[in-house]
């Protein structure tokens, strides 16, 4: 590799520490090196992307001037690529030719690319196998087509605040889950020889003044929220990494040395490549010099590079390891002559059974589900689902259903009508429908008014008719349903569910499936009761992370505030009982296993997902009152019985001090919790963590710590008195310098040494 290098002019080198094209690399055939494509990601294949790139290598290379484009011909094929009825003669004719240059790429019949389910359907799925399999079906796809590089796969910026555009691209609001799922999307695409991405490097959760936005941020917000699902995808070995438009605590993400250098690659070990979002690089050779790789989207100009060289600015090796990191990475995933051919039915699986794993049933009271007799439905949604949202992870395609076609055919076509309720309707279903899009949050968590107005409008009519009501969710994230959930018999959240909802949804509302998705963010009652609702998307281009950890449940339990629904929340048809739930061990060191038995209890097989929260009993820190550290999805026959079990380690019990600038492990008493969902709590064990800490008492423990303790507290006395010092400073320190350590109290009351009575005697207490 380094001989390559050698043989670089300079000029060539800062040419390949940019893109080309807007989506691929440089090619640079007198050196062998290969131009790769790019394209977006986690959802499919982003076709407008492809359709741009063919018009630039027109552009770039005048392969072919035969076809007339215009921007709004290119904009139609977005739309209408697959509604060929509605182009014009020249529309069609640059349709024909794109068909063709696609073809090339396939080297045979092209096949529309498949819509996947959103990354927050995936969350609520709580299945690593369904999430693997998507991304395996997009890998597949994606190596079809000659892709060397599915970016987004997969988005993992956490939920922070519902009203994120882009909230639907992610998978949780909890970073457990997502290191448990996202690491599948990066290992199914990456099997297939595409490379995969992570995105985006750090802590970009809202589009409002997305280029660029300031975050102030705590640094163990960082480690314990926004970093661990990026870490676990290193640790899954992503090729990777995309590194974000905003700023964290004043430094933008592309020029950030500590984030892109000391964190990923020296803490984490992250050996690929560093790409930046789209524009993201404000100063070129600042963030080469920070980590990152490739600057994107090309044609980048060269030269900022190359006068920062030649002026000393910019160390020539560091510019060197750059490009030595992408002609590794290309090297690694160029394609190979032939692209291997598509599998179009085990895409189709993946997308429907990802559904089916993952669409939640919310509510479902006077038995309406699943469904039996007539069925009226109503809302655009009965006809097309919003299958993804906009911007980078929209698809364009024909590989959809439909829910009334879909309906018709779980139920029968006698029992489905569209628009009328008539007196033998048995059940009212309706869809509402809200997208998700790049570049723009929500204003609130409201539907649409046109949708909302006429959710309520039919839901009246139902209920006049006496009718049962169901409403189904096609939306990106929390709803408020505070107007209608109690008018409402049942309900389904579907998000934008990809090519196989119409479909899956059609089978779990006849019962041929039965419900197993979970919330993966929690559904507040209102936008204001949100813990981000001050802090988004802050003023100016400023936004301050005020919540801290507190996100998402973690917030709620903390306040004890009620929700519409809380994370993890879930029904099924059939029903499950929990048992015995046990421990390995009453104390541990390194690690111990909680057992809890599982039985279906209902009468019909289901699957259910089974969670292990732990809660520090007495914390240093501030902790959460419990955090998600385990869960299983399991499929039970009725009256079946499964032994579901959790190993912790010391090192899952750990939180991010920041004035230690390390993790560390409270030791004392643990509640090891078995639960439905965040506020349904099954049972709880509780285990000793026998080791010493940062924390453990000594002489040099803050005095308040000691102080509070009763066993303790008497030891401070003592020694004061053995000392003939003056206890009013015990007191005194406690009250106003609660966070001297014990030591310095003691000498500046005059002590000249600790008394080995007090530290032997300490020495023998632990921590609860
Ligand atoms: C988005 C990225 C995307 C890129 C390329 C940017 O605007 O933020 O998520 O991958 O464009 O489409």
């Amino acid at each position: 590799m380094s001989e390559t290098i050698k043989k670089l002019t300079l000029e060539e080198k800062a040419r390949l520490v940019g893109g080309e094209t807007f989506f691929a690399t440089v090619d640079m055939s007198q050196h062998d090196i290969p131009k790769l494509q790019f394209l977006d990601g986690g959802p499919g294949l982003n076709f407008e992307q492809l359709f741009g790139e063919f018009r630039s290598r027109v552009r770039v290379y005048g392969l072919d001037d035969s076809v007339e484009a215009t921007g709004r011909m290119m904009q139609k094929m977005t739309t209408d690529f697959y509604n060929p009825e509605v182009l014009s003669e020249a529309e069609m004719e640059l349709r024909d030719w794109l068909m063709k240059k696609l073809g090339e790429l396939t080297g045979g019949e092209p096949f529309a690319p498949g819509c996947f389910p959103a990354g927050i359907l995936l969350g609520a799925t709580w299945s690593p196998e369904a999430v693997y399999d998507v991304a395996d079906a997009l890998g597949k796809e994606g190596a079809a087509y000659g892709i060397s590089l599915l970016l987004g796969t997969p988005n993992v910026n956490l939920m922070r605040d519902p009203r994120n555009g882009r909230l639907f691209e992610s998978f949780s609001e909890d970073p457990y889950l997502m290191t448990q799922l996202a690491p599948q999307m990066v290992k199914g695409v990456q099997d297939n020889g595409v490379a995969a991405n992570v995105k985006h490097f750090a802590a970009n959760n809202q589009e409002s003044f997305r280029v660029g936005v300031s975050e102030t941020i705590s640094s163990r917000a960082l480690e314990e929220m926004y970093f661990p699902a990026f870490h676990a995808c290193v640790d899954a070995g992503v090729a990777t990494v995309m590194s974000a438009y905003n700023s964290i605590n004043g430094v933008p993400c592309t020029e950030n040395y500590w984030l892109l250098t000391e964190k990923l690659r020296e803490e984490w070990g992250f050996d690929g490549m560093v790409v930046s979002d789209w524009g993201a690089v404000y100063h070129p050779a600042e963030a080469i010099a920070a980590g990152n790789d490739l600057a994107m989207p090309g044609p980048v100009d060269p030269q900022p590079v190359i006068d920062a060289v030649e002026s000393g600015r910019l160390p020539l090796e560091t510019l060197e390891k750059a490009v030595e990191r992408v002609l590794r990475f290309t090297e690694k995933w160029k394609r190979p002559e032939v692209n291997p051919k598509p599998d179009i039915a085990l895409s189709d699986k993946a997308a429907y059974n990802a559904v089916i794993e993952g669409a939640v049933m919310l509510k479902n009271s006077s038995g309406i589900f699943p469904l039996s007799g007539k069925t009226a439905l109503f809302g655009e949604g009965a006809k097309q689902f919003f299958d993804c949202g906009t911007g980078s992870a929209g698809i364009t395609t024909d590989r959809t259903g439909c829910l009334i076609d879909e309906l018709s055919r779980t139920m029968g076509a006698e029992n489905v009508v569209y628009g009328e309720i008539t007196d033998d309707t048995d059940n009212v279903l309706i869809v509402v429908r809200q997208i998700g899009m790049e570049g723009n949050d929500r204003r609130s968590i409201m539907l649409p008014e046109d949708e909302r107005q006429m959710l309520i409008d039919t839901i009246g009519k139902a209920k006049a008719a006496g009718k049962k009501t169901g409403v189904i969710l096609n939306v990106c994230g929390p709803v408020d349903c505070r107007e209608f959930i109690d008018d409402t018999d049942g309900m389904f959240c579907v998000f934008l569910p990809g090519m196989g909802g119409a479909a899956a949804l059609a089978d779990l509302l006849a019962g041929n499936a039965n419900p197993s998705g979970r919330l993966p963010v929690t559904f507040p009652l209102c936008i204001e009761d949100t813990p981000t609702y001050l802090n988004f998307p802050g003023d100016g281009k400023h936004v301050i992370y005020g919540e801290d950890i507190f996100v998402g449940y973690r917030y709620y339990d903390k306040k004890h505030a009620k929700t519409l629904f809380p994370f993890g929340y879930g029904l099924s048809y059939t029903t499950f009982g929990y048992s015995g739930i046990r421990v390995s061990a009453e104390s541990f060191t390194d690690e111990v296993t909680v057992y809890v038995d599982v039985t279906n209890t209902g009468d019909r097989a289901g699957k259910t997902v089974v969670s292990l929260y732990v809660s520090d009993v007495v914390s240093t820190i501030r902790k959460p009152e419990k955090e998600l550290r385990g869960f299983r999805k399991i499929e039970l026959q009725p009256g079946e019985t499964q032994t579901v079990s959790f190993t912790v380690t010391k090192k899952m019990l750990a939180s991010y001090d920041a004035d230690l600038g390390c993790w560390e492990s409270d030791e004392g008493y643990y509640d090891f919790i078995i639960a439905n969902s965040a506020e349904e709590i099954i049972d709880t064990v509780r285990v000793y963590g026998d080791w010493r800490s940062a924390y453990s008492f000594t002489a040099d423990t803050p005095i308040k710590a000691l102080f509070e303790d009763e066993r303790v507290r008497p030891l401070l006395f003592a020694a004061f008195e053995e000392l003939s010092l003056d206890i009013g400073a015990i007191y005194d320190n406690y009250e106003y310098n609660s966070f001297k350590p014990f030591s310095v109290v003691l000498r500046e009351a005059g002590a000249e040494s600790i008394p080995d009575s007090f530290t032997a005697a300490l020495s023998e207490i632990r921590r609860d």
